[in-house]
């Protein structure tokens, strides 16, 4: 066991990825410095949810230093909404300025349909739980105003066109899972302003931000919603449809990171 900046040494990464389900080829277009599994890594979770791996990958990526990880702990898996707390703590402390978060997510949007990708703007927080429980410290009122970054928005955007990529961008709403929603709790979401729904990225947002760093953030969508279709949700739809709209988020992350330097 060991922090993440001893296992880098003087590498450091200025940039951080969280990778979700079924979104992990980004990693191969890295080339690596450090590998390294979380269980090796102090405050790193060792998650168990099937599609996930739990690696760190340190390199860089088109010239541009990244730290990539594959696979995150959710809420869901012991109903600890500060899961990846060590982890985002660990990579603000190894040098990281900001954090690019993805996720695989139902649309709400009927013209936002599977292998779409959406740029989250804001999200709504309808967990009933926050990763900051606990935490005694002023520190916990973080401001989410601008919640993800104005400008890594910007940048991500320019992007998109310079690749003539369609990039959406919407509001995603994290509920707790691990069931899916209901069509009426969809129905509920897209009155209350979402565009996407979830079950990860907001906790990982609001620690990112805890700790002072710029967020951006994709969702991949792999479904319509519940009720939108008729037809019944399944992990395994997600897994296999996570990869079509994933190559194209690693496209327009690659293009966007070019941007950054
Ligand atoms: N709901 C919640 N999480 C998801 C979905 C969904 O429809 N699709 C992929 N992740």
């Amino acid at each position: 066991m060991q922090t993440l900046k001893s296992a880098l040494g003087d590498f450091e990464p200025e940039t951080a990825l969280i990778l979700g389900s079924g979104l992990g080829s980004l990693v191969d277009a890295v080339d690596a410095h450090t590998r390294i599994g979380y269980e090796e890594l102090e405050g790193f979770p060792v998650s168990g949810v099937s599609g996930h791996a739990g690696e760190l990958v340190a390199g860089s990526l088109r010239g541009h230093k990244v730290a990539v990880l594959s696979g995150r702990a959710h809420y869901y898996e012991k109903g600890d909404a500060a899961a990846m707390r060590g982890s985002i703590e660990g990579l603000a402390q190894a040098g990281v300025k900001r954090l690019i978060l993805t996720n695989s997510a139902g649309s709400t949007d009927p013209d936002m349909p599977p292998g779409s990708v959406m740029q989250i703007t804001d999200h709504i927080n309808f967990s009933g739980t926050n990763p900051l429980f606990g935490e005694p410290t002023d520190a916990r009122f973080v401001g989410l105003t601008s919640a993800y970054d104005a400008n890594l928005q910007a940048v991500f955007g320019k992007a998109a066109k310079k690749l003539d990529m369609e990039l959406h961008k919407g509001v995603y709403m994290w509920f707790s899972g691990p069931s899916f929603e209901t069509p009426a709790e969809i129905r509920m979401a897209r009155l209350m302003g979402a565009d996407a729904v979830g079950m990860s990225t907001v906790p990982e947002a609001i620690l990112a931000r805890f700790v002072g760093l710029h967020v951006a953030a994709f969702s991949v969508v792999t479904n319509f919603a519940a009720g939108m279709t008729g037809g019944e949700l399944s992990h395994d739809e997600t897994k296999e449809m996570a990869p079509k709209g994933g190559q194209k988020l690693a496209r327009l992350i690659e293009a966007g990171l070019q941007e950054i330097i």
